[in-house]
This record gives structure tokens, sequence and C-alpha cells, in this order.
């Protein structure tokens, strides 16, 4: 099993958007997919049509009182499945900080699934503290989204010192540029001569779209319903260049 965790240190930077629809995309490549939605707000559950979570708690999970396997819901796509975010998850840095490996929670939790599932997904809320750390540690690959824009920039410089700091280990970095918007001219000089940093990101980017703000309509992965999209294309052609 692979694990791709997608991540950043902001919020509202298309992380979610991304992991719905490349864990999708990877589902339809034949894939047995897990989405692990980790944040508290749980809105990738959501998209994927999850309307009433079980509760969930960091504390039980963490101790393993409460195996997470049981928790496992499908979805309507075939070989998807999710994680669902639940609210108890607003406690997971204290939770994980607290326990006797902290580093090693997150690569704990998710082994067993190695059995049944071929990708996992970890969707993260933004932040930097013992969550990332470990999610970092558990990830064969970090994506973070970037919007073309100076602040969206320090936070992946943070996030790249941070896997240094830390010695993470195996763990890649790949950034790449989201919510990109051409008419703009920051984000067109960011992505015409892009920094050191972005120079070996994923040739795909995923541009501001409509489509991608109506998955909360539809409740879907944006092929789904709007196959001929160009964000439809882009997180095809995204997942192709990570798969
Ligand atoms: N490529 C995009 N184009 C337009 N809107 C987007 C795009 N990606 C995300 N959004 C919208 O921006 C908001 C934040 O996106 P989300 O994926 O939830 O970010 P994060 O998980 O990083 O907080 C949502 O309302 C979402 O619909
Ligand atoms: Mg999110």
């Amino acid at each position: 099993m692979k694990t791709w965790a997608i991540y950043s240190l902001k919020g509202g930077v298309g992380k979610t958007a991304a992991a719905v629809n490349l864990a999708s995309e990877a589902a339809l490549d034949g894939r047995h997919v897990l989405l692990w939605d980790l944040d508290p707000q749980g809105a990738a559950s959501w998209y994927l049509g999850v309307d009433d979570p079980p509760e969930m708690s960091a504390k039980r999970i963490v101790s393993g009182k409460a195996p997470l396997g049981r928790y496992v819901q499908h979805t309507d796509q075939e070989r998807l499945d999710v994680l669902p975010g639940d609210r108890g998850y607003r406690h997971w840095d204290a939770q994980i900080h607290a326990a006797k490996q902290p580093r090693k929670v997150i690569e704990e939790l998710i082994e067993p699934f190695s059995e049944s599932y071929s990708l996992m997904i970890l969707d993260c809320p933004p932040g930097i503290g013992s969550l990332a750390t470990a999610v970092l540690r558990a990830a064969d690959r970090v994506l973070v989204p970037v919007v073309p824009t100076p602040l969206s920039l320090r936070a992946l410089d943070e996030v790249l010192e941070h896997v240094e700091d830390k010695k993470v280990g195996k763990t890649r970095v790949l950034p790449f540029f989201s919510m990109a918007d051409r008419r703009r001219r920051m984000h067109r000089e960011m992505i015409e001569a892009p920094p050191d940093t972005l120079k070996k990101a994923p040739e795909t980017f995923i541009d501001y779209s409509t489509h991608v703000e109506q998955m909360g309509v539809h409740r879907a992965p944006v092929r789904r319903f709007s196959p001929r999209s160009r964000a439809a294309a882009q997180y095809r052609a995204l997942y192709r260049e990570l798969r």
C-alpha cells in the first residue's frame, strides 16, 4: 500500500478538493483506495456522500480503544472507501503528543489497511503540530497544494524545513500549483518563473475553476458531474503523473 498525504500549513488551498478527486481517479484506475479524512470538519467525507459520520475520537483511536477498521464506510464509487472525519478529531495534536511514540502513531494506525487497500490518501487539516509530523513520517508522498502567491510559498518553505528538521525519512514532498488563476498577474508570473522549490513539481497544475466549487453542490468528485471540464482533466493528469 502506498500512502499519499495531502498537506499544507495553510487552509483553503485545495487540499480536500485534491484528496477527493485524486482518490476518485485512483479508484477508477483500478486501485483499492481508502481516503482517511483527518480533518474535524469532515469535508472530504461529506463530498463523498457520508451523511451521518460515526462519532470518532482522536483519544480513543490513538489509545487503540477504537479500532479504525470499524469506521470504514463505502462510497457509491467502486473501490473507494472513506474513514470519515469528525469533530472528535479536534484534539489530534494533544493526543498524539501524549502517545508513547508520537511520530509513529499514524504509521501504526494505517498499517493494518495494507491488506485491503493499495492506496491510502490522508486529507490533513492545516497546521504543523504532532499530527503533521506523524503524517509526514507515515506518508510515501506529501502533496502540497500551493496557490501561486507569496504567502502560500512561504507555507511550502515551512513544510520543507519541518521535514528536514524532523528527519521524517523516506517522505517525498511534492508541491503542485492549486487554484491558479492566470488572469491574475501575480499567479501568471509565479507559474512562468517558479521558485526553486517548485521546479520539480508535477507539470500539471489545478486551475481556479467553478467546477471544483460545485463539488459542494453535487457532493461528488468533479469528473462525476462534469467529466469534460478542464478541472476533471487536470485532476486526472495530476493523478497520472503521480501514480
Ligand atoms: N481549483 C479550485 N478552483 C476553485 N475553487 C476551489 C478550487 N479548489 C478548492 N476550491 C474551493 O476553495 C475552498 C477551499 O478548498 P478546500 O479543498 O476545502 O481547501 P483545504 O482543504 O486546503 O482547506 C472550497 O470552497 C473549495 O470549493
Ligand atoms: Mg480540507
